[in-house]
């Protein structure tokens, strides 16, 4: 397939292409999304195929206005309600009560659909030009790590899509954070750069009373998550503290290191590639354009430093654990 790359100043092309059914992949400010007309579930089922997705795995509704919200989700809870108002548009996905009209294959059968509002602005006036709410997965092929710049969605769909839709680099890096409300219980299925902390707190809930778990293996609460996630071509290993290093000093497969500034030794071996971020929202910026940028550079292991979990760094450790194939 035929792929038009359209700059970021002609986004009302990639409105049309949506209008007719097609799929475009399109910035955001959390990662490149891989979207089609939420109402079309011909071109939703498309999403599947390219990715390689599989088909019990349901897609996010992306809006850019309040009566988007009431065409794709009914019975807002009110927690809902006062994350929406406080953290929309942005990067946090709401799953609620799926309006009887939105497709089936958009929710992959399920009761619910996941929805988010987008506060990066091309995403936001592509969704306008658009005119309907876009469904859209992040615009990796499945398992692979998801795209945060231009370069990277091309290097992932080019020929798999009708068309690209050029946009800056994601502010944020990592996918949304997503909440649930399922039986009156506030739930955080993914986190994200929206913290737990900041969920808490605008609900008035105690941040221990809103625990993030990782899931049983085989009882997924996302259906998403039973999958294996984010994964370059590189093995991935984990450690805290630079001081861990040496253990890695005698290996002989090309190693990349990813690792906040000022925790870097001055001994490491002259062949490692080093990518230095200069604190943890920098890392979490960069996370997967550094994986791919490891990948190209031929890296067969990637040592990644691994933060402590709150704050945005529940977030990292969570894909980073994800990647190391460790959760
Ligand atoms: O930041 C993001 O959320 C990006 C951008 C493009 O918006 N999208 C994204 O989509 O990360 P995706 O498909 O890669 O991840 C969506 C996650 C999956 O784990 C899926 O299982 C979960 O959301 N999900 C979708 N609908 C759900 C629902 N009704 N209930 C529970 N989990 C749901
Ligand atoms: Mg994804």
């Amino acid at each position: 397939m035929k792929t038009l790359l359209i700059p970021a100043d002609q986004l009302s092309e990639a409105a049309a292409v949506i209008r007719r059914g097609g799929l475009v992949v399109f910035p955001t400010e959390t990662v490149y999304g891989l979207g089609a007309s939420a109402f079309n579930p011909v071109a939703c089922v498309r999403i599947f195929t390219a990715k390689g997705r599989p088909s019990d795995n349901p897609l996010i509704v992306h809006i850019a206005s309040w009566e988007q919200l009431d065409q794709v989700a009914v019975n807002i809870p009110a927690e809902a309600r006062k994350l929406a108002e406080t953290f929309w548009p942005g990067p946090l996905s709401l799953v609620l009560p799926k309006h009887p009209d939105l497709p089936e294959i958009v929710t992959s059968g399920l009761p619910t659909v996941a929805v988010r509002w987008p506060s990066n602005v091309e995403a936001q006036k592509f969704l306008l030009e658009s005119g309907v709410p876009v469904a859209a997965p992040s615009a990796n092929v499945s398992g692979a790590p998801s795209p945060t710049n231009f370069e990277m969605a091309k290097s992932a769909m080019l020929g798999r899509v009708e068309a690209i839709l050029q946009g800056d680099d994601a502010e944020v890096g990592l996918e949304s954070t997503i909440v649930s409300f399922a039986n009156g219980e506030v739930k955080v299925l993914r986190p994200g750069s929206i913290t737990l902390e900041q969920i808490a707190q605008t609900l008035g809930l105690d941040p221990n009373d809103l625990p993030y778990q990782v899931p049983q293996e085989g009882r997924p609460i996302s259906p998403g998550l039973k999958y294996t996630h984010y994964k370059p071509a590189a093995e991935v290993q984990l450690f805290r503290e630079p001081g861990e290093l040496k253990n890695w000093f005698d290996k002989d497969v090309k190693v990349g290191l990813m690792v906040l500034e000022g925790s870097v030794p001055e001994d490491l071996p002259s062949t490692w590639e080093v990518l230095k971020f200069s604190d943890w929202d920098d890392y979490a910026r960069y996370l997967y354009a550094s994986f791919h940028e490891l990948d190209q550079l031929c890296c067969g292991l990637i040592l990644a430093q691994l933060p402590a979990a709150s704050g945005i760094g529940l977030a990292i450790a969570n894909r980073l654990q994800k990647s190391a194939g460790t959760v």
